[in-house]
């Protein structure tokens, strides 16, 4: 059968475009990185962790205080704990009773949008005492969440581990997880599309940038 010019081009096109495509929209980042986490820490003897969406969507509020301010990270300034109940729970939620104690963080920002095991040994866990944390006993759970500030660079990246008992502890109020935006966080069923578009431009205005960068070299 002949095709059509037009969707002989179009097919062409998809068969370019999609390799790019593919690798985001399909995937999470999130549950990716709790999947790296959960393997580096049954690797080590520690136990697997519940991934729990109520705690990766209070992950993704947690990124949200920092307002896009990388430095702040850097500076170990973290949100008053306060903030748990006052605005991180009801904005996704989650029960306030349900709160449990956090028994460890990691978090990271990077103007480069980078994939989640890469994010895990580059950013998240390059010193002893990140490893602890990685390592501790004492959790339970965790929650991930990744999200690029108005769409683009920088990107944040969160891990929130609780000693929550299964099914107990960041409970949506009504049963479901909130789907939040923009942004990705674990455990929710969620393909992530949005934040796979911030991916996506995110590399792009990288090359971008690069390309300009290299421009600017070359003709110095
Ligand atoms: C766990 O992660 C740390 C930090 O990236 C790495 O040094 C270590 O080799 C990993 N362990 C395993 C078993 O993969
Ligand atoms: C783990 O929990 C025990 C008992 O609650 C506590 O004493 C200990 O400090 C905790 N360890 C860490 C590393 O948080
Ligand atoms: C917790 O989850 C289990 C199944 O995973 C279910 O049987 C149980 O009823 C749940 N408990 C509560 C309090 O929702």
């Amino acid at each position: 059968m002949a095709l059509p010019p037009v969707l002989l081009v179009s097919s062409f096109v998809l068969v370019v475009l999609s390799p790019t495509y593919a690798v985001d929209s399909k995937n999470n980042p999130a549950d990716q990185l709790v999947a790296v986490i959960n393997a580096n820490r049954t690797a080590s003897k520690s136990s697997e962790l519940i991934d729990n969406p109520g705690l990766g969507c209070i992950a993704l509020q947690y990124i949200k205080a920092y307002e896009g301010q990388c430095s702040e990270v850097g500076d170990m300034k973290k949100p008053p704990d306060s903030s748990f109940v006052d605005a991180f729970a009801p904005n996704c939620g989650v029960r306030a009773q349900s709160l449990t104690p956090i028994t460890g963080r990691l978090l990271g920002c990077q103007s480069k949008y980078m994939s989640p095991d890469e994010a895990f040994s580059n950013i998240l866990v390059q010193n002893s005492r990140s490893l602890q944390i990685l390592h501790d006993k004492n959790h339970t759970e965790v929650g991930a969440a990744v999200t690029g500030t108005d769409g683009g660079s920088p990107y944040f990246w969160c891990v929130l581990f609780s000693s929550g008992k299964k099914n107990g502890s960041f409970v949506f109020e009504n049963g479901e997880a909130k789907t939040v935006h923009p942004g990705c966080f674990s455990g929710n069923n969620d393909d992530c599309s949005a934040a796979a578009q911030f991916a996506a431009l995110g590399s792009v205005v990288w090359k971008i940038i690069a390309g300009v960068l290299c421009v600017v070299v070359c003709v110095l």
